[in-house]
């Protein structure tokens, strides 16, 4: 039995260092047992050049084995030539590969927070993540604000991008001439839909908007589709309206919603706040800091990225969250720690120096 000591280096069952931050975890069942993945931002190299989407299988939790890089980044077109690339994108013509690329660009894009969400209309899997980078007319690393959209028959890939979009946008002043921006995001799939999560208006907002029945869209299409007219409620919510949040975490809990988010702040942690909500696409209620005795008010030096449930009859989830270190991101470090929803429907995050999990 293994122990979790949050903030210290976490090794594969190769020993080495586990690279996969930002991170989202998909629970399946496999033969009658608990498989989880966990994938997330392979740092190895820093910053940039950017590595991919690792990912990794443990039925403890705590012993993961390494399935490697499920979505690799790209180093130039001609990259499109080898036998791994070829088999994912050789169908595609060059304005498309071009797309695709620019995407997945080793030295300037961005590719963060990917998460991944099991389809069973279509057995397969399905990964969003935080697809950045400059545009035509910015060189800001920030400046493209899409999330991107990437299909696998495997939980361990290879996942094939099909592309990426700018999201929904609620028709009022506010970034009506940036509409749809994604930054920082997560996936919630439900009982009986999925949803992406996201950062838009420029980070003062976040989203949440429904994804189609293949969960490679969202319902309304998006600012760019032809005759875009989403339904506020229906395909999407605004949660934190100008409250500036990102680094969503959303889970449900005995029939209610709970989203754990971040402040504004790069790298930098600062204090979490989470919202409740009775419907998922309804009224969100900022319910404040669920951090415990955290005096620094850092979120114990750490930002949100997932809730996992860990034993939920009884109120037990895993906070998941990434320690940034700015200056050498490949060692950043994971905190793990028990969040609690308590009898009264609220949320608490406590630090612990290390603890066994009970599964
Ligand atoms: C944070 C965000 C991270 C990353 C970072 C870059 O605000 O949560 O995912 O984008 O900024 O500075």
């Amino acid at each position: 039995m293994g122990i979790i000591k949050p903030g210290t280096p976490w090794l594969d069952t190769n020993g080495k260092i586990i690279q996969a931050h930002g991170s989202g975890m998909l629970p399946m069942q496999e033969n009658g047992k608990t498989v989880y993945y966990w994938y997330g931002e392979d740092k190895t190299d820093g910053y940039r050049p950017l590595v991919g989407v690792h990912a990794y299988k443990s039925t403890d939790l705590l012993n993961w084995e390494d399935c490697g890089v499920v979505l690799k980044a790209m180093d130039s077109m001609e990259t499109f030539n080898e036998p791994y690339f070829q088999e994912l994108y050789g169908h595609l013509n060059q304005e498309e590969k071009a797309a695709i690329f620019t995407d997945l660009h080793k030295h300037t894009a961005v590719l963060e927070r990917p998460k991944v969400i099991y389809n069973a209309k279509n057995n397969n899997y399905v990964m969003w993540f935080h697809a950045d980078g400059p545009t035509a007319t910015s060189t800001a690393n920030y400046a493209k604000a899409k999330a991107a959209v990437a299909v696998s028959d495997s939980p361990c890939g290879p996942f094939t991008l099909l592309g990426s979009y700018r999201l929904d946008h609620y028709g009022g002043e506010h970034y009506l001439h940036n509409p749809g921006m994604a930054r920082d995001m997560t996936l919630f799939a439900d009982d009986d839909a999925a949803y992406i999560i996201y950062s838009n208006e420029e980070n003062y907002t976040l989203y949440i908007s429904r994804l189609n029945d293949d969960y490679t869209m969202i319902t309304s299409g998006g600012v760019e589709s032809p005759g875009y007219a989403p339904v506020e409620g229906v395909d999407y919510a605004r949660v934190f309206p100008m409250g500036h949040r990102e680094a969503p975490a959303l889970f449900k809990h005995k029939g209610k919603y709970y989203m754990v988010t971040s402040g504004c702040t790069g790298w930098r942690p600062n204090p979490a706040l989470y919202a409740k909500a009775d419907s998922i696409l309804g009224e969100w209620t900022n319910m404040g800091d669920p951090c415990v005795d955290d005096v620094k008010r850092t979120t114990f030096d750490s930002q949100s990225t997932h809730v996992l449930p860990l034993d939920p009859d009884n109120g037990k989830y895993i906070y998941l969250g990434d320690r940034w270190v700015p200056d050498d991101l490949a060692n950043s470090r994971y905190i793990w720690l028990p969040l609690a929803v308590n009898k009264d429907g609220s949320v608490t995050i406590e630090w612990v120096d290390e603890w066994q999990l009970q599964l």
